[in-house]
């Protein structure tokens, strides 16, 4: 399949919006691959939705997706065949047992990974038909700073950046950073720093980036927290079932727990008719907000 043939309807309405609340989007996303975007982004939507918070995870990895790999799930159509115009994305979405949404993409596709930023813009749009009630979207993102990322960070509520505390990983999510900045109009972005010894590796991490970003007073860094180096995390997801659920008392577990408490506090959208249309491009606001570091 060549780009050209990428069917995605672009043109279709948005929902009656009329009944909706608002709906909470975080982009997980990182500068650097492997540093843990997916294994947070699929046990913190796991953990939301077992709090009662209904959740959709969306695998935005779209050409190397596995998402449902992490969670056991054998999805029969992806946002590949959504993209194709094979069926609609409310045909693909996978719920578990915990009742969270899933929405899968395919994996080994480069077609679906190399979606410029319009086919991205209609892919985030096709959110808009969704007739379900959703309180918050976890978007796990490819690495690094393609074109779709910036579409799905830029729609996004929340930006989680994950940091490991190695050179690379700091120094590629200062890049993406300073690009979805001055690139994209995007400003305000949460440091979450994972696989630490602990509490004072993760400050260290988040203070590496504050010292090291170029002094922008458009930014606004604030520190999420740490998750813990921790073997659980292996082993749950060798068994295919999220660390929370496999090991609730371990510390990446109680770490986890701890940001979704953090998420679920962290200011809700108050755009009227929000649902899912919220996740339309859209430029984050308070762009003229001083570079704020928060811990
Ligand atoms: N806190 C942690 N403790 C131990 N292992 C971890 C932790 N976080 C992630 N890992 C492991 O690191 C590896 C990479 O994680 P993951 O696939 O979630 O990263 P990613 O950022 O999504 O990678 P990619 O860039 O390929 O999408 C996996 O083997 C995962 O189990
Ligand atoms: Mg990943």
């Amino acid at each position: 399949m060549q780009l050209a043939d990428v069917k995605l309807d672009l043109s279709s309405a948005p929902a009656d919006d009329s009944r909706r609340e608002p709906v909470q989007v975080i982009a997980v996303t990182g500068g650097k691959g492997g540093t843990g975007k997916t294994s947070i982004s699929v046990n913190l939507a796991h953990g939301l939705a077992r709090s009662g918070r209904r959740t959709m995870l969306l695998d935005a990895d779209l050409g190397m997706a596995n998402v449902d790999v992490l969670l056991g799930l054998s999805p029969q159509r992806t946002l590949f065949d959504v993209v194709n115009g094979e069926c609609r994305l409310e045909q693909i979405i996978m719920t578990t047992a915990d009742g969270l949404m899933v929405v899968p993409a395919a994996s080994g596709v480069r077609q679906l990974a190399q979606l410029g930023t319009r086919e991205c813009a209609g892919l985030v749009r096709a959110f808009s038909d969704l007739d379900r009630p959703l309180d918050t979207l976890i978007v796990d993102t490819a690495t690094g700073i393609s074109e779709c990322v910036a579409s799905f960070c830029r729609a996004a509520t929340e930006i989680i950046v994950v940091v490991c505390n190695e050179p690379a990983s700091i120094r590629d999510s200062i890049a993406q950073i300073e690009m979805l900045s001055a690139d994209y109009g995007i400003h305000r972005f949460r440091i979450l720093a994972n696989m630490v010894a602990g509490a004072r590796e993760g400050k260290v991490v988040f203070r590496k980036i504050v010292a090291t970003l170029a002094d922008d007073h458009r930014q606004v860094l604030s520190y999420a927290g740490y998750i813990p180096r921790d073997q659980h995390l292996l082993e749950a997801i060798a068994g295919r079932i999220s660390v929370v659920s496999a090991f609730p008392r371990s510390r990446a577990a109680m770490a986890l727990a701890n940001l979704a408490r953090q998420v679920i506090s962290w200011p809700q959208p108050v755009q009227a008719g929000g649902h899912v249309e919220f996740f339309v491009e859209r430029l984050i606001q308070n762009e003229n907000s001083g570079k704020e570091v928060t811990s």
